[in-house]
């Protein structure tokens, strides 16, 4: 198991770091739906979905599990973007030069969603993120927010309103879709194309593909 990238195949690290944010994100989109459809009194569908009840009392402990997987994405990103922008990526298996840029732009907006939507989840969040052993405190209560609000004049609402129409916009309307495309093309290379593409992002799988390489 080679754990760096090389330009055959992803390398251990980042591909579990890949795989963890894939699980992260999607976790994070049901969890979302599933306070929004079913758990908050204010905008569970009616009639229940499956005769589940709402409860109000539960949204904050069910959402901190959303805010959990959305920071720790959050933090995730960082290192995987050093790696992207300063290691070496596998080479491009596109068959034109359009479908490498289209690729190419389509992972760069990929990384633009890691980092937009942790960053405005939080900035537009009343409560602290409790992870258990440790709490991250609300954006509002923090000096960063303390520091921005005294230079620039701004207060918590300038801050939050902007913060939640983008996230909720990108949640509703962007997000899912790049991540649908993102699948679609994986599972098209490898059934159709029948290419490396998603071979090279699997654990053991990527080892073997490797070996078969002149
Ligand atoms: C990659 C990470 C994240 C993803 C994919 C994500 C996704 C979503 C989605 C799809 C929604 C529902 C949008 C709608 O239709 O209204 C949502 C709502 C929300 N998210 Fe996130 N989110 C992420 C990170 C975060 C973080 C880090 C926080 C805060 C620490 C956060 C806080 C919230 C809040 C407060 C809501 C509103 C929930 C409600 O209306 O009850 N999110 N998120
Ligand atoms: C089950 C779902 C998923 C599958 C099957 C999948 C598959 C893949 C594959 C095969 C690649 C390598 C593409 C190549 O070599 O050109 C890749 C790269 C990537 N995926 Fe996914 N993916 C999934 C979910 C996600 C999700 C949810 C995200 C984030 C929102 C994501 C973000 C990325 C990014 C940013 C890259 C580019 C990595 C790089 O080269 O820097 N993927 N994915």
């Amino acid at each position: 198991m080679r754990w760096k990238n090389t330009i055959d195949a992803y390398g251990g690290i980042p591909m579990l770091f890949h795989w963890l944010t894939a699980a992260a994100f999607i976790a994070a989109y049901v969890i979302a739906y599933y306070v929004i459809w079913i758990v908050d009194p204010d905008t569970s569908v009616k009639p229940p979905l499956f005769g589940l009840a709402p409860n109000g009392d539960r949204v904050v402990p069910i959402l901190n599990i959303h805010w959990m997987l959305g920071i720790s994405i959050g933090f995730l990103v960082v290192p995987r973007l050093l790696w992207r922008v300063f290691g070496t990526s596998p080479q491009p298996l596109g068959e034109s030069r359009r479908e490498i840029i289209a690729a190419d732009v389509a992972h760069w907006a990929l990384y633009a969603l890691l980092i937009v939507m942790p960053l405005s989840g939080y900035m537009n969040t009343y409560d602290p993120t409790d992870f258990g052993l440790f709490v991250i405190p609300a954006f509002k209560d923090t000096s960063v927010f303390a520091w921005i609000s005294s230079t620039l004049g701004v207060g918590w609402h300038d801050v939050e309103k902007p913060m939640e129409a983008i996230h909720r916009f990108t949640g509703k309307w962007v997000a899912w879709p790049l991540v649908v495309i993102h699948v679609g093309a994986a599972l098209f290379h490898h059934f159709v194309r029948q290419d490396a593409a998603l071979v090279r992002m699997l654990l053991g799988r990527a080892t073997r593909w490797r070996e078969t390489m002149p």
